[in-house]
């Protein structure tokens, strides 16, 4: 096994495991959260709506599911450094940093606090892959 497949090998399983273990960072979670914050873009299952696209095939594209890289990016619209590209009225995601942190082991020297309302829509959106 490679040295990354490894990393993300074990980066995908602590990330799994931790919101396996806690209800407020598993899909359910993410799920309610995602009704009260992206549906109105997205589309009901995040299957695409009116101001944003599909969200069920990213996995299909990406030939797996990119944990890390959604939920970098859904820190990042908590933290207020990402902003979807098109959208013309991206609310303000910045309650989604309220909450309790999660230690989230993303390999090697990578691990991070990350709130557990981010860790919970990345395992949302993972659970609606087609
Ligand atoms: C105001 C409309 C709007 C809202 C609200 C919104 N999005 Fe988006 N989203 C978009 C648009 C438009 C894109 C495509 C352009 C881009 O990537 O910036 C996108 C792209 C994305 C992508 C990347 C998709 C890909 O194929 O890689 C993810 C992931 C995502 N949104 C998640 C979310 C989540 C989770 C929420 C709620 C917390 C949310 N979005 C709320 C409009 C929105």
């Amino acid at each position: 096994m490679t040295r990354r497949l490894l990393r993300s090998v074990l980066a995908v399983t602590a990330l799994g495991a931790l919101a396996a273990c806690n209800p407020f960072a598993g899909p359910a979670a993410g799920s309610r959260l995602f009704s009260e914050n992206c549906v109105g873009c997205h589309g009901d299952g995040g299957q695409g709506g009116p101001g944003g696209p599909d969200l069920t095939g990213i996995a299909e594209r990406e030939g797996g599911f990119p944990r890390r890289a959604v939920l970098d990016r859904l820190d990042g619209y908590a933290r207020g450094l990402t902003v979807h590209v098109d959208s013309e009225a991206m609310p303000d995601m910045s309650h989604l940093m309220t909450g309790r942190l999660m230690h989230v082991d993303l390999g090697p020297g990578a691990g991070r606090m990350v709130p557990e309302r981010v860790v919970a829509l990345t395992a949302y959106l993972e659970s609606i892959q087609r």
